[in-house]
This record gives structure tokens, sequence and C-alpha cells, in this order.
């Protein structure tokens, strides 16, 4: 069996392509799969719309097989997913979808329910739709209409309207679940698995980078402790960019995203374990009932396809004081586990951020997990997040609240941490310190509300001045006040 060491393998479509990044080859390791693509001359369905994850134009579908080896299919945003990044995985194209029978062409159902529909008028965000549209067909049967609208909250159309494209998806997916892919789902199953048996660490080597791409913790730590300048990256969605808006050169990088045993959620009795390299798609699926303000946070994270990237170690490593997960995490009291080939810590994620975009994180160490406590019996824990758009929108201003009360309604305990309003996530130390102890009322919020208006320094910036900040943060309480009292 051949053993894959400096070749990234992948299946196109329905072909085993094999790839030697090194100094002779015309891609390096950060090629993005778009670009890839938009190379080949039978692959330029995909679309370049804004190379920033916003348009969905760049639309693909990435197979890769389960730990019951069986098959599973998500849209994703090409123009964010570098080309190791697709090895032991399938990348489906919008060329694959139809079939020629008898020299006629057949379309996929999808394909027809967009023309029946009248889906397209330009055609050029076509091919992401349908292939947002595929993924969707493949995961469900009769989906509803909050479970359409999240499979295309990532495509953006400027001409069309999403009416028909939404009736096109309601008519294309009630099906018996088959398509001709379904024919070859075992074969390529089989093929993903000998690569990934025959797969320990990618290393690709070029003049100007370095790119590792382990299937071990153990490795990675090491990777981490040699090269400590290097990069990690675990979905790439903000690293992404640095190659396609900033054109960085990335030298030194070690990919995550090829580690299973970082990908767990794990309910246990008194905590919710989740593996840092676990999608964001994958948390949200699991956390609506045993985490619900996290789970409606990235309900309007993102969209689908950034979703499908993300992880949860991304988003705390990237430290952005606009990072939606962070003020969650820290209203929960979530702790992050921090691994070295020495150490292994854990860090409480009020004491994880010390400054915009910086960590306590050594350079040798990686994030591997998140522990977050079970909220006590009784406690109301709830997020908010404030953003031009509702939909695949940065926050201008995120929330979370989890609040503790006795038998008396007094405030046992409470947590209301803001991003968006200082250069760092963080609790609003004053108005929790004002109402702890004190008779959960209109009259003790509403001073809290005025303490929280005046305890950050909020600055302005394209998505919002600094007194709308103040204002929205203060709002966002008295509106968590109005709901805990509704409940
Ligand atoms: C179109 C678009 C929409 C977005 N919407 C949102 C949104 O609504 N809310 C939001 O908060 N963010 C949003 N983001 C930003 C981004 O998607 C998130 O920050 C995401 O969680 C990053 O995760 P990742 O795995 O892709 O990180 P990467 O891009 O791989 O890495 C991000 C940072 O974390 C570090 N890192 C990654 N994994 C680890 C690890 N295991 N240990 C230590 N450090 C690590 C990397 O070195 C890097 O500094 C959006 C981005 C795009 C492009
Ligand atoms: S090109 Fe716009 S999302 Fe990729
Ligand atoms: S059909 Fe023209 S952008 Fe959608």
């Amino acid at each position: 069996m051949k053993k894959y060491k400096t070749t990234v393998a992948f299946v196109l479509n329905d072909k085993l392509v094999e790839i030697n990044i090194n100094e002779a080859s015309i891609f390096t390791p950060t090629t993005t799969v778009l670009n890839y693509l938009r190379n080949n001359p039978f692959h330029r369905g995909v679309k370049e719309g804004c190379a920033e994850g916003d348009c969905g134009a760049c639309t693909v579908v990435v197979a890769e097989i389960n730990n019951e080896n069986k098959i599973t299919y998500k849209a994703i945003d090409s123009c964010l997913l570098f080309l190791p990044m697709l090895h032991g995985k399938q990348l489906i194209t919008v060329e694959h979808l139809s079939r020629i029978i008898d020299n006629k062409i057949i379309l996929h159902p999808v394909q027809q329910s967009m023309i029946d529909m009248y889906g397209s008028q330009c055609g050029y965000c076509t091919p992401g739709f349908v292939m947002s549209l595929f993924a969707l067909y493949k995961n469900y049967n009769k989906p509803s209409k909050e479970v359409i609208l999240d499979a295309l909250t990532g495509n953006l159309c400027r001409c069309t309207g999403y009416q028909p494209i939404i009736e096109a998806a309601e008519a294309a997916c009630i099906h018996n679940g088959k398509d001709h892919f379904t024919e070859t789902e075992e074969s390529i199953a089989a093929l993903l698995l000998q690569i990934k048996q025959s797969t320990k660490t990618l290393s690709l080597i070029t003049k100007k980078q370095k790119y590792f791409r382990p299937t071990k913790i153990k490795k990675a730590r090491l990777l981490k402790s040699e090269y400590p300048n290097a990069l990690l990256l675990g979905g790439a969605t903000d690293i992404a960019l640095k190659v396609t808006k900033k054109h960085e050169l990335l030298p030194e990088i070690i990919d995550l995203s090829g580690i299973d045993k970082l990908k767990y959620y794990e309910d246990r009795p008194h905590t919710i374990n989740i593996g840092a390299g676990l999608s964001l798609e994958n948390l949200k699926a699991n956390t609506e009932k045993t985490l619900p303000a996290l789970h409606s946070m990235l309900s309007v994270f993102g969209s689908k396809q950034i979703r499908s990237l993300a992880t949860l170690g991304g988003n705390i490593g990237s430290a952005s004081p606009i990072g939606d997960t962070l003020p969650v995490l820290m209203a929960y009291n979530a702790s992050v586990v921090l691994e070295s080939p020495e150490s292994k810590r854990i860090i409480n994620t009020n004491d994880f951020i010390k400054g915009y975009h910086q960590t306590v994180m050594r350079q040798d160490e990686i994030i591997t997990g998140i522990i977050i406590p079970k909220p006590k019996e009784g406690s109301i824990v709830k997020s908010y997040k404030i953003s031009k758009r509702k939909d695949l929108d940065i926050s201008t201003i995120s929330a979370c609240f989890a609040l503790q009360l006795n038998n008396e309604n007094l405030v046992q305990s409470i947590a209301i941490v803001y991003g968006g309003v200082a250069a760092t996530t963080k609790h609003a130390i004053e108005a929790e310190t004002y109402i702890i102890g004190k008779k959960w009322s209109q009259e003790v919020v509403e001073k809290a509300a005025k303490i929280i208006y005046n305890e950050f320094t909020p600055l302005s910036d394209a998505r919002a001045g600094e007194e709308m900040r103040r204002i929205g943060a203060r709002n966002l309480f008295l509106k968590f006040y109005l709901e805990v009292k509704n409940l």
C-alpha cells in the first residue's frame, strides 16, 4: 500500500487525484481549493465572488467518512480551504451532479428543480446555490423552512431573489434519499479509508513554506515544539483570509484538521467536554438541549459553509474581541485545555485572554479541548448578538448572561459578559458586583444597566459608534431581564 507523506491525495468527483506539492508544482501548500479548481479547465463551474467566505459562489461539497466509515456530505466555501485540507476526502463539484445516459443529459434533482422553479437569472451564483442544495438533499428529506433557510444563508444572489430558490429546495428535497452518488458511496468510502490508513503526517516542504498535517495529537504537540512560530490551523476560516485578502505568505503551518481525536463531543455527568477541532456545525447540532445559549449563538454564527469548517479551538485561538463563542464560554465558566509535549494546563476562559488578539498560550502549546461545567439546576443562561445583518455577519456586540436566583428571588450568582465593547471579551465587573445579593427586580436591573452603559469605553469603527455600543450593551441586559421575567 502506498504511504502518503508528501502527496496530497483526494477523490475529485469519482477519480483519485494525487498532487505532489513541491518546488516543481504550480500549487503551494496554501493554494485554495477554489484556485485549484479554477486552474482546471473542466471544473470552472465554481465561481469566485468575494474570496472571503461571504458570497457562497465558490461553494463545493466535501464528502468524508465518519466514525462508522459512512460518507457524510457538507457544503463549504472552497475559497477558504487550502488544498492539503482535502487529503483523504472527496471533492464534489457542480460538473459531477448531472449524468449522460444514452446521449442525454440527466440533471440531478436539485438542478432540475432550479430550472422548474425559475431559480436562476444571470447564473453567476447558481453553481454555488446548486451545491448548497445538493448538500441539503443528501442530508434531509422534506426539510423544514428553517432548515432550508439555514442551508442557503451562505449563498448570495443579486438578481433572482430567494423565493424561487427556496421553492426549488422544497420541491427537490422530497425523495427516497437516493441519487447516483448512492451507487458509488461504498467504493468511494473504501478509497477514502485506504488513503486515511496510509497517511501519518503529511509534510509539504517548499523553499518558502513548510506545511504539516499530522493525524495524531502527540505528533502535533511535537511539531509545535519543534516549530514554535508555526501557525496552528483549525478550519482556516480566519487564516485563509491572510492569504486571499492580505496576500501574506505563511511560512510554517501545522494543520490540525486531520486529527480525528480533536473532534469529540462528550456529555459527562458534570461537564460537557469538547474537542478543539470539532466543527461549529457539529457543535451546534449537539448543544440544542445541553447548552442552549451556545446553540443559539451558533445559530447566528457565519453560515453553514463557515460553521462546517470553523472549529471551536479556532474561535478561541483567534482571541478576537468579537469572537462569538467567547462571551458564552466565559459566562458558562468554561476552561481551555492547553497541551505541549511537557505539560497539560487547564485555564479558565476568564483568565485565557490577556489582550487584543492575545492569549496566555505559550508558543509550544495547542488548544486541545474545552471543558464546560454543566449549568446548575435553575440557572438561566442566554446569549445575544447585534449585527448589521441577521445572517452571515460579524458581531457589532455579542453578550451572554448567566443568572442564578435563590428561593427569595435574590441574585446568588451572575455573569454579564460582552464582546465588541472593549479590546477583549469582558465581564461587566462593576455591574456584576452591584447586582449580586440584590433582589432581581426592574429597579435593580435598571441601575445595573446604567452601570453597564458607563463601564466600558468602546471604540467607534465601521460597524458602530461608541455611543451605539454603550446603548446596545445596556439594552441587551434590559432585554434579558424582560425575557427572564416572562419565562
Ligand atoms: C464569512 C465569515 C463569517 C464569519 N462569521 C463569524 C461569526 O459570526 N462569529 C465569529 O465569532 N467569527 C466569525 N468568523 C470568523 C471565523 O470563522 C471564526 O473565528 C472561526 O471560529 C475560526 O475557526 P477556524 O477553525 O476556522 O480557525 P483558523 O482560521 O484555523 O484559526 C484561527 C486562529 O486560531 C488559532 N488556532 C486554531 N486552532 C487552534 C488550536 N487548536 N489551538 C490553538 N490555536 C488555534 C490559529 O492559529 C489562528 O490564530 C467568520 C469568518 C468568515 C470568513
Ligand atoms: S468566493 Fe465568496 S464565499 Fe468564496
Ligand atoms: S442569478 Fe444572478 S446573482 Fe444569482
